[in-house]
C-alpha cells in the first residue's frame, strides 16, 4: 500500500513546520507548494536531509505548480499573510480572501477527494470561503483554531496548577479571534471541573478569569514577542494532529472550525465547536448544553464570524 500523501499549500513558517512533524511522526509523503519560488524546493530538501538522522521514511517534494498535488489525501492550507504587531486576524481579510480563491480553485482541479485543513486567518471567515472556492463537500472542509486555542488554554492551567499538561482538558467554542468562549465549566484537571477546584480552593476566580483572557489574547501575545510573524510551533502540531486523525480514523473529539447546520442554532454556518474527526471527514458536531451566559457568549462570537463573512462577499460578489 503507498504512503498517504500530503499537500501542504504555502511553505512559510506554519507549512515548514507543518512538513517536519509530518516526516517525524510518518504520517505520509509531503509536497510543499508556494507561489515563492525555491521556498517549498529548499525546505522540502532539508527535511529530507534530516531523515537519515531521524530514521523516518518520508518522501519530500516542494513546487510552484498546482499539479505536485494531485490525488493528495489531506490538504493543509497555510498560503496567505501573517498578521504583524498591531494588527488583528481581521486585518488580513482582504489580502487572504484571494489568496483561498486560487488555493480553492487549485484544490478543485488536483485534489477534489482531500480532507481539507484551513489555518489561513482570519480563519472562521476563510475556511467558509475556501470552501466556497472550491466546492470540496462541507464534511471535508475544516478550520484549525480550537485545537490551538484549547492547547494554550490547557498550557495556562497546567502551569497554574502545576501538574501535567497531560491531566488537564479544555474546552473551547466559538470563532478564532477576540470573541472566542474558553468554557471553564467543561475544563478539568483530572476530571475535575474548574469551578469545583476554585472551590476547593486550588486556584482562584480571578486567576482562572486572567487564565482566560490570556488564551483569548494568545496569538496577540506570540506576535508581540516575535514581531516579525505571527506563531507557527503550536498551530502546526494542533493540525497535524487533525489530519492523523482523519488518516487514521482516529475519531477524535477535537475543537474546530465546522460546518454547522441545526446544532447551536445555526442553519449552515462555520464556527468552532467540538467535532469527531475519522475517515469520512467531520462525522459528528457534538452539540452540549450551554448556559445563560455561554450562549450569549458563543452568540456574541458568531455575531463577529457573521460580520467576516459578509464583508468578504462585499468583497467578492461571488461568493453570495
Ligand atoms: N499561493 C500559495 N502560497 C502563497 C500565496 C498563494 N497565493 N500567497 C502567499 N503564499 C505563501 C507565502 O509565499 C508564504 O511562504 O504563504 C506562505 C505564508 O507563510 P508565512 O508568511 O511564513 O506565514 P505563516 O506564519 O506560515 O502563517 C500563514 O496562517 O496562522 C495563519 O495568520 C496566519 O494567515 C497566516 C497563515
Amino acid at each position: 500500500m503507498s504512503r498517504p500523501k500530503i499537500a501542504l499549500i504555502g511553505a512559510g513558517q506554519i507549512g515548514g513546520t507543518l512538513a517536519h512533524l509530518v516526516g517525524l511522526k510518518e504520517l505520509g509523503d509531503v509536497v510543499l507548494f508556494d507561489i515563492a519560488e525555491g521556498t517549498p524546493q529548499g525546505k522540502a530538501l532539508d527535511i529530507a536531509e534530516s531523515s537519515p538522522v531521524d530514521g523516518f521514511d518520508a518522501a519530500m517534494s516542494g513546487a510552484n505548480d498546482y499539479s505536485a498535488i494531485a490525488g493528495a489525501d489531506v490538504c493543509i492550507v497555510t498560503a496567505g499573510v501573517p498578521r504583524k504587531p498591531g494588527m488583528s486576524r481581521d486585518d488580513l481579510l482582504g489580502i487572504n480572501l484571494k489568496v483561498m480563491k486560487s488555493v480553492g480553485e487549485g484544490i478543485a482541479a488536483h485534489a477534489p477527494d482531500a480532507f481539507v485543513i484551513c489555518i489561513t486567518n482570519p480563519l472562521d471567515a476563510m475556511v467558509w470561503a475556501l470552501q466556497k472556492f472550491s466546492g470540496l463537500p462541507k464534511e471535508k472542509v475544516v478550520g484549525m483554531a480550537g485545537v490551538l486555542d484549547s492547547a494554550r488554554f490547557r498550557y495556562f492551567l497546567a502551569e497554574e496548577f502545576k501538574v501535567s499538561i497531560k491531566d488537564v482538558s479544555a474546552f473551547v467554542l466559538g470563532g478564532h479571534g477576540d470573541t472566542m468562549v474558553p468554557l471553564t465549566r467543561y475544563s478539568t484537571v483530572a476530571g475535575i471541573p474548574l469551578p469545583d477546584l476554585v472551590e476547593m480552593g486550588w486556584s482562584t476566580q480571578d486567576k482562572i478569569d486572567a487564565i482566560v483572557q490570556r488564551t483569548r489574547d494568545g496569538g496577540a501575545e506570540i506576535v508581540g514577542l516575535l514581531k516579525t510573524g505571527s506563531a507557527f510551533y503550536a498551530p502546526a502540531a494542533s493540525a497535524v494532529s487533525m489530519a492523523e486523525s482523519y488518516l487514521k480514523d482516529q475519531k477524535r473529539v477535537l475543537p474546530c472550525a465546522a460546518f454547522v447546520d441545526g446544532a447551536y442554532g445555526l442553519d449552515g454556518f462555520y464556527v468552532g465547536v467540538p467535532t469527531v474527526i475519522g475517515a469520512a471527514g467531520i462525522e459528528k458536531v457534538v452539540e452540549i448544553k450551554l448556559d445563560k451566559a455561554e450562549k450569549a457568549m458563543l452568540d456574541k462570537s458568531i455575531d463577529a464570524v457573521k460580520g467576516l463573512v459578509e464583508a468578504c462577499k462585499g468583497i467578492d460578489p461571488s461568493l453570495n
